[in-house]
């Protein structure tokens, strides 16, 4: 097996978040904030945490113009921030986009296929090795889960790695669920991911969030997926076919994962930011 080094951070932000409207009418679903960050933010500072990042893949849709946008600098606010001596903002404005020494490259989806055919969308973009795959709208606080993630990478044991959570049985079904083998402390292995399973159909508690490491042919295994769940190319299932090929783990990552493409996650990430000033009670019961 190779090296273990991700080079490539791919960030899925094609979805046009019509859950979200009007908000998402104009500003894209990854441009709304969590308090005062935006949640593309948070993805592009955990991409940042990953060892030896050197690419970011933002597979978007060409109306999204300005999610790209904020990839821009604004050298004129910057020193303008400076001379007001506001240098806390300024800090702030400096970190927006990509870290140094990481490139951006922009893919387009154009149309609505699936997770699975988003990440597609990057191949041609990528850089050798294995893949990390961030869902902003999947939002960990207040530790890096890929950071995590690519610590406790281990291709030789191996070669895939997808966060997990335990859920209700009630809500297993709105995920991709793990067929568990084992359970080693945080780390499980997997047979497989199964795409939102039916009542009572779920092989495990155990759900996907929107974290991923994955080798190199999970492109060629995606060109070759068929559209699966509500006729749309899962990432799920792709994964699932390269198990015999590769391993597959999930990782029980230390950090609170909140729903930002709805409004209730939204809402309590933003308290949860500011849990000593608001609704100690409410966060504390959950
Ligand atoms: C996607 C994945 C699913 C995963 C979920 C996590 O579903 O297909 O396996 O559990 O993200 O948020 P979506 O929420 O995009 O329908």
């Amino acid at each position: 097996m190779g090296s273990a080094t991700i080079r490539t951070a791919i960030l899925p932000v094609a979805g046009l978040g019509t859950r979200l409207l009007p908000a998402t009418k104009t500003v894209p679903k990854e441009l709304l904030p969590v308090y005062d960050t935006p949640l593309l933010q948070f993805a592009l500072q955990e991409a940042a945490s990953i060892p030896g990042i050197e690419r970011l893949v933002v597979v978007t849709h060409e109306s999204k113009k300005a999610l790209e946008q904020y990839f821009d600098h604004d050298p004129a606010l910057l020193r303008k921030l400076r001379r007001q001596k506001k240098h806390a903002l300024a800090n702030c404005l400096q970190q927006t986009g990509a870290a140094e020494g990481v490139e951006t490259r922009f893919a387009y989806q154009d149309e609505a296929r699936g997770l699975g055919h988003a990440v597609l969308c990057a191949a041609r973009d990528v850089a050798e090795g294995p893949v990390a795959v961030i869902l902003p709208d999947d939002l960990v606080l207040p530790t890096s889960c890929m950071a995590e993630m690519a610590q406790a990478y281990d291709p030789d044991r191996a070669g895939m790695m997808v966060a997990a959570m335990k859920v209700a049985p009630a809500e297993i079904g709105k995920y991709g669920a793990f067929d568990v083998l084992a359970q080693d402390g945080a780390v499980l292995t997997a047979r497989g991911i199964v795409e939102k399973p039916a009542a009572g159909t779920a092989p495990s508690l155990f759900a996907a969030v929107g974290r991923y490491i994955l080798p190199p042919d999970i492109f060629d295994q995606l060109a070759r997926t068929a559209p699966g769940h509500q006729g749309e190319i899962q990432l799920t299932d792709a994964i699932s076919a390269l198990v015999p090929a590769h391993g597959l783990e999930g990782l029980r990552f230390s950090g609170q994962r909140f729903d930002c493409g709805t409004h209730e996650g939204l809402l309590a990430a933003g308290l949860w930011r500011r849990d000593d000033l608001l609704l100690p009670a409410a966060i504390a019961a959950q």
